[in-house]
């Protein structure tokens, strides 16, 4: 029997891996640890917070204390490293915040597994999370390859990368059992809405300006975030030791592109006359250091472990509104308090 250490798991994307796991490995134990910062939300997990092989532990990663404590009273046994912070907009203002987290919490995590697995590693796997946005920004053409030099240009992505480069010297140093998967941009339910889909959609709804950065032309590879988490569950049981994957959609949009196709969709969802969202469009200061395009090739994880996407874009981002729609007391609690003052300090 496993005892998994999700961390991050009341974030976005941790909350759909917790999920999948629970449901998934119904003989072994899923712990989420997650400190509960303005981004983790317990009420992402509400369906399947009674499930017997579930338990949460609010603990923050910087805290090496609290985590040898908990190796040691659940008997750890894998870790899904996910907890982060991991907003880039946030990482300008705030840089530390992100080493504290992604690079101090990390190796937190790294040495708390070593020492408690004591170098004996048959029964064991350290899983990292991590973005494509190490690789740093690309031209007009190309792909970022698993190979691809790292290049991180953002504070979020040098604590990222900062971090990918500990897992690595773990498992080179000391054979810490490990894999790294680097994913691009996800979108879905319980996105938080400081990110730019679910940020447009709550504008939309509350027929609020829609900021676009620059000229909106810098494209991402947008992947349903369900997608992602499945991709996960397939690399956590299938992936080398000591092997990165790269996941991505395959699926590139400019943003002013896909905001163009959000408002359409809103409208038809809201019965409003088409055209009257994208009149909310408000062209805003560029971010600084704003990367121009990611984009994944994903063939490694698709001819070793037959992994591919299984949602069409109009197929998530109808998905992705109805469930906001929907949902509007998630959205609600989420944008009052922390939500407000953000908000008002970055988009003056
Ligand atoms: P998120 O911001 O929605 O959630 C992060 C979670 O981590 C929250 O629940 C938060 O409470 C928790 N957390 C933050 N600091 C913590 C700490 N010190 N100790 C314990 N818990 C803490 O993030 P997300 O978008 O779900 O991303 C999850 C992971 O996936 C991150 O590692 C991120 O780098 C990576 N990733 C994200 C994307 C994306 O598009 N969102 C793409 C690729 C990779
Ligand atoms: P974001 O969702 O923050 O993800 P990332 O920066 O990690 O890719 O932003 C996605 C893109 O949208 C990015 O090019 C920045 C842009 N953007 C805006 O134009 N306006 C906004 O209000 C936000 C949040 C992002």
């Amino acid at each position: 029997m496993k005892n998994i250490l999700i961390t991050g798991g009341a974030g976005f994307i941790g909350s759909h891996v917790v999920r999948l796991f629970v449901n998934t490995f119904t003989k072994d134990k899923i712990y989420n640890l997650d400190a509960l910062t303005y981004a983790g939300n317990l009420e992402n997990l509400k369906d399947i917070e009674n499930s017997p092989n579930y338990e949460f532990i609010q603990a923050d990663i910087q805290d090496l204390a609290l985590l040898q404590t908990v190796f040691k009273e659940k008997n750890i046994t894998h870790v899904v490293h996910l907890a982060a912070e991991s907003h880039v907009d946030r990482s300008i203002t705030d840089p530390l915040a992100f080493v504290k987290t992604n690079v101090i919490g990390t190796a937190n995590l790294l040495q708390t597994a070593k020492e408690y697995w004591k170098d004996d590693f048959s029964d064991n796997l350290f899983y990292h999370v991590s973005t494509d946005e190490v690789y740093g920004s690309l031209g007009d053409t190309g792909f970022f390859y698993e190979d691809t030099a790292y290049d991180p240009r953002s504070p979020y992505s040098a604590s990222k990368a900062s971090s990918d480069h500990f897992v690595r010297a773990y498992h080179h140093t000391y054979g810490l059992p490990i894999v790294i998967s680097n994913c691009s941009n996800n979108y879905g339910p319980n996105h938080f809405p400081e990110k730019l889909i679910p940020l447009m959609i709550n504008n939309i709804i509350h027929n609020k300006p829609l900021p676009i950065y620059g000229e909106g032309l810098n494209v991402r590879d947008w992947l349903y975030v369900i997608d992602h988490a499945r991709a996960i569950e397939r690399i956590f049981s299938g992936g080398k030791l000591g092997e990165t994957y790269n996941i991505g959609g395959h699926n590139e949009w400019s943003n002013i592109d896909l905001v163009n196709v959000l408002c359409d969709a809103m409208d038809a969802k809201l019965n409003r006359t088409q055209g009257e969202s994208r009149k909310l469009i408000t062209y805003v200061k560029d971010r600084a250091g704003h990367d121009l395009r990611y984009a994944i090739d994903a063939t490694k994880l698709k001819d070793e472990l037959g992994w591919e996407p299984s949602l069409q874009f109009e197929e998530g981002i109808k998905k992705t509104i109805d469930w906001y729609l929907s949902n509007k007391s998630w959205l609600e609690n989420v944008t009052s308090g922390e939500y407000t003052s953000y908000y008002t300090n970055m988009y003056k």
